[in-house]
């Protein structure tokens, strides 16, 4: 079992109220639905509180920090790029992109003796593929489902949308910061050659 759709409890569904910043830019059944999804994750996964939900196995980085701030420079660009090239973007769809991106994150990591180690679900779909099956499941729209599905640094394309576009800067700029933090080297200095 990869997972359950699941509503939670009061309590849990307050909690990632709590936590994700951007709810108040969506309409209210998109709102519900993203609690359902984060709900649906966490409790799917093995860790217990939202806190010890991680980011990678290299970076010791709440995954609840990483969420928030590539929503917050996700709204920024695309305020930006509305201002200064006239694009318009959906709130309920770009917010849930940036929020959902990473939902299955608490899926395809386990606590190992403290350490964080790959799981079994993480050797058989990717990281992106699963959150997309999880928001289909959530009747979540095409556009969000396939720009998570491909948003991952590994995936085989990117989507072509300009809400794709601006998950992948915000995601970038927020994870490069994390690197140059925890001392590895940020994908923008990386060069295949
Ligand atoms: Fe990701
Ligand atoms: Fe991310």
């Amino acid at each position: 079992m990869s997972y359950t759709i699941n509503r939670g409890t009061p309590p849990q569904r307050a909690d990632v109220e709590n936590w994700l910043f951007g709810l108040d830019l969506v309409s209210t059944p998109v709102r519900e639905r993203i609690l359902t999804a984060w709900v649906s994750a966490w409790t799917s996964s093995t860790h217990e509180r939202l806190e010890d939900m991680p980011y990678s196995n290299l970076a010791a980085y709440p995954l609840m920090r990483h969420v928030n701030e590539v929503t917050r420079v996700g709204v920024q660009l695309a305020r930006s790029a509305t201002e200064q090239w006239g694009d318009a973007f959906v709130m309920d769809t770009l917010v849930s992109i940036l929020i959902l991106h990473d939902v299955d994150k608490p899926l395809m990591y386990v606590r190992d003796n403290g350490a964080m180690a790959p799981s079994a679900l993480s050797k058989e779909l990717p990281h992106g593929v699963v959150g997309a099956m999880l928001l289909k499941e959530l009747d979540f729209p095409h556009l969000v489902i396939s720009t998570v599905a491909t948003h991952a640094a590994n995936a085989p394309f990117h989507g072509r949308s300009l809400e794709a576009y601006v998950l992948h800067y915000a995601d970038f700029f927020a994870t490069d910061r994390t690197c140059i933090r925890e001392g590895a080297t940020p994908f923008y200095q990386r060069h295949w050659r």
